[in-house]
């Protein structure tokens, strides 16, 4: 099984990075492939190019930054989006990296007078979102609903892909470090364990 972490996060040294690495090496550990899309470190431009409004528009073909980007989603089984929250959703940069790469003709097929076509529904997409914030607050706050509402159905089913798992990491600033690290270390064997054994481990 071949799995693509995407991370957006401009710090290697930040909890976002941490986890996406540790998630990898647990993957690793099980014996699975697993490519790193590192998206500030190689540079993806998020902003939505004249290029991609044409496309959008059924005229032009895809910038080839997308296509690259693509044909790493394609090449992969599962796909893991670790991001830190910013205003209770996901960086510019990685939904950017969205509205640019998941686009009509290859994330689905929309033509009016046609029906709708998912096209992503090889795919199993897992979250791991890295929040400040503690969990009750998101609970009061209906953050949970939101982000189920925006990013579960919006994105990911929408496009027809499995939804494998979402794993928030909360108190990400003030919690000790020691309890972030075993809860991170926990989280990553777990991801890792759907990953590999997708059909032995239920999803949530
Ligand atoms: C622009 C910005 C917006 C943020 N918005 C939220 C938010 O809406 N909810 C939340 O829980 N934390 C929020 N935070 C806190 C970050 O999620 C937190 O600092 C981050 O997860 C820490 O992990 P890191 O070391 O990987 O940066 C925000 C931080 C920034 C910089």
């Amino acid at each position: 099984m071949t799995t693509l972490v995407v991370v957006s996060h401009s710090d290697p040294q930040s909890l976002t990075q941490h986890v996406a690495r540790s998630t990898a090496d647990a993957i690793r550990d099980l014996g699975g492939d697993v490519d790193i899309a590192d998206l500030h470190a190689e540079n993806f431009d998020p902003r939505f190019s004249k290029a991609d409004v044409n496309l959008f528009r059924g005229k032009g073909t895809p910038p080839a930054d997308v296509v690259a980007e693509q044909d790493r989603i394609d090449r992969a089984d599962d796909l893991i989006l670790v991001f830190p929250m910013y205003w209770w959703s996901m960086p510019a940069l990685l939904k950017g990296w969205i509205d640019r790469v998941f686009v009509s003709g290859w994330a689905y097929e929309f033509t009016p007078g046609s029906e709708f076509v998912k096209k992503l529904d090889r795919l199993t997409v897992h979250l791991i979102p890295v929040a400040g914030d503690d969990a009750e607050s998101f609970e009061r706050h209906g953050v949970y609903e939101a982000f189920q509402t925006q990013i579960e159905r919006g994105i990911i089913e929408y496009c027809g892909a499995t939804l494998g798992s979402t794993t928030f990491v909360h108190e990400s600033d003030t919690k000790r470090r020691d309890t972030l690290a075993a809860e991170i270390q926990d989280l990553s064997e777990s991801i890792a364990a759907r990953v590999a054994y997708p059909a032995t481990v239920a999803s949530r």
